[in-house]
């Protein structure tokens, strides 16, 4: 095939994105909006992104940054494993290389929560080295320019569309060539059955548009499915409209957050959930049934029962506090899995 770098870059060069982290591309910046959009998309994460920088303009200032602090500046982006990750290699980062990120591609895919897209994407885009950042877009791309209908989601698969895409980077443009990839799945290669093929700048060279099989492009292998859990969720709210916080154990889902009053694994009657209060100390007259409501993790799916209760008394079970609305708006952040009852709470 012929190499599609001077179309593409040329595309590129006309139609990109005026993005804050492409005007000012430090090592810094790329790596922290490239963690953001993993699971976000980039008109989502911009404003998180402006308020992160704001709060954190470097990575020692990251590293030192107060749990509770960093996990309000990710409300509502999800996924918090990121933030952790992130504040884990930042202080390693302080630790080892004086608090700027090494311009090496191995280095950096040692750091907690860089793996080879992201170090690939820092690597070329901030320091200009020859590698390949290969994640979603630049796969679906691939796919359809060679109309190859590999697994994508297979390693043997990715390493060989990998292979391709460095017979096509020009080495001294590294960086633009690989965001020029993504940007071409971002706005032209679209995924789910919409690709604009008439403003795509390798039409002409597309071996899918050639055959007719764009809308099959790319495979991937039947996700795995989850497992569903029942949870109970009981929103405890006092004569001052505080409401019962519990903060979640510092090791596996939602680490460290904080959430109502909740049962995971069971799904509590009217009268168990009166039960369990009273064991709590918080005896109450009736529950209020509220919607039930999902949410759905990487590997879990909630399904949760709600109820709504007053309590007379001003005291707190060990780990749990009575949070008015202003501390839980600046102080406590509840995990988006409880979107359903912010309402309830006065969110
Ligand atoms: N998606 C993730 N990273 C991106 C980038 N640097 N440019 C365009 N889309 C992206």
């Amino acid at each position: 095939m012929e190499n599609i770098a001077p179309a593409l870059l040329e595309w590129f060069y006309r139609n990109q994105r005026i993005l804050p982290f492409r005007t000012d591309p430090s090592p810094y910046h790329v790596w922290l909006s490239e963690i953001m959009l993993q699971q976000t998309r980039v008109s989502a994460a911009l404003p998180y992104y402006e308020r992160f920088l704001a709060a954190l303009p470097d990575i020692p200032a990251l590293a030192a940054c107060e749990e509770e602090k960093l996990h309000k500046l990710w409300e509502g982006l999800g996924y918090y494993s990121r933030v952790r990750n992130l504040q884990k290699a930042a202080r390693i980062v302080c630790e080892e290389y004086g608090g700027e990120l090494p311009a090496d591609y191995d280095a950096l895919r040692a750091l907690p929560g860089i793996g080879d897209y992201t170090a690939g994407a820092i690597a070329s885009i901030s320091f200009g080295l020859a590698v390949p950042a290969v994640d979603g877009n630049v796969l679906r791309v691939f796919s359809r320019l060679y109309n190859d209908s590999g697994i994508i989601t297979e390693p043997g698969v990715k390493k060989a569309f990998t292979a391709r895409v460095m017979e096509h980077q020009p080495p001294e443009k590294a960086g633009d060539y690989n965001q020029a990839l993504m940007e071409l799945g971002a706005l032209v290669c679209l995924p789910n059955g919409a690709p604009l093929c008439g403003q795509c700048p390798l039409a002409a060279l597309c071996a899918a548009r050639a055959a007719g099989t764009m809308l099959e492009l790319p495979r991937k292998a039947a996700p795995k499915a989850r497992r569903v859990e029942p949870v109970t969720v009981v929103l405890a709210e006092d004569a001052e409209g505080r409401f019962l916080l519990q903060q979640r154990p510092g090791k596996g889902l939602l680490a460290g957050l904080w959430q109502p009053l909740l049962w995971e694994g069971e799904a509590l009657s009217a009268g168990e959930v009166l039960a369990r209060l009273e064991e709590l100390g918080l005896g109450c007259a009736g529950a209020e049934a509220l919607p039930e409501a999902k949410h759905i993790f990487s590997h879990i799916e909630w399904r949760m029962k709600g109820y709504a209760v007053r309590v007379g008394t001003v005291y707190a079970p060990a780990g749990c506090v009575w949070a008015s609305r202003e501390q839980m708006q600046d102080e406590y952040t509840l995990p988006g899995a409880f979107k359903a009852y912010r309402k309830r709470m006065g969110l």
